[in-house]
């Protein structure tokens, strides 16, 4: 499974780049917005840091404006995957955009009825977004499930599941025991995925146990 990292903040994405967790990045509106940067210099140092796909949203809802926008955030670095909503427009945007061998992040999905004709776009990635689900009472979990059990049946989707609006290390494994390709991770839930408190309490006991020994090893 894939970790892609659900933030514009450069300094938290070099840091978890270090950690060799993230194969990826994924922006939107909110997101650059809270960086306080500009969406092109932005997107730039993203790609500059990481290799793997790095998605940019376009903010014109109209299909040409979303070509125009799309084009230009896909001259920005090779591994930009242009963002576009789940519209009418988004889905006509993203069949032309992918023709041109542009890889597209087709967002806002909440049914397994728009993933189906996100794939039929010829979309690389599909982001249902299950905590705004779950916001709602509706089990986000299960989108995942029906995505996965749909594109599975079609084998000439290429498709990948991006399970978008992560909010805690369940969602993750979850989604991994569906067999979602991506998951896209607030930098605090990527984190959170290291931690056990058992881990921490069994090693400062083998630390107790060691420094008893007063041996060193190397
Ligand atoms: C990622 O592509 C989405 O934009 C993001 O995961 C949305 O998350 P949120 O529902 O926490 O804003």
């Amino acid at each position: 499974m894939k970790f892609f990292v659900d933030t514009a903040d450069i300094a938290e994405i070099r840091a978890l780049a270090e950690l060799g967790m993230v194969d990826g990045v994924t922006t939107n509106p909110s997101l650059v917005a809270k960086s306080g940067r500009k969406m092109a210099e932005v997107i730039a140092e993203i790609c500059s840091v990481v290799a793997g796909p790095v998605s940019a949203e376009v903010t014109a809802t109209d299909s040409q404006g979303m070509l125009r926008e799309g084009r230009f955030l896909a001259r920005i670095a090779p591994n930009v995957a242009v963002k576009v909503p789940l519209t009418v427009d988004g889905l006509r945007a993203c069949r032309e955009l992918s023709g041109e061998g542009t890889a597209v992040n087709v967002t806002l999905c909440f049914s397994a009825a728009q993933a189906l004709l996100a794939a039929k776009a010829g979309a690389a990635f599909i982001s249902p977004f299950v905590g705004r689900l779950d916001d709602v009472g509706q089990e986000g979990m299960d989108l995942i499930a029906e995505i996965v059990a749909i594109y599975a049946n079609y084998p000439n989707f290429r498709t990948e599941v991006l399970v978008a609006s992560v909010r805690h290390p369940i969602h993750v494994v979850q989604a991994a025991k569906l067999g979602a390709h991506v998951a896209t991770l607030p930098p605090g839930v990527l984190r959170a995925l290291f931690n056990h408190p058992l881990t921490d309490k069994g090693l400062a006991a083998f630390l107790a146990d060691w420094a008893r020994t007063n041996q060193t090893i190397a």
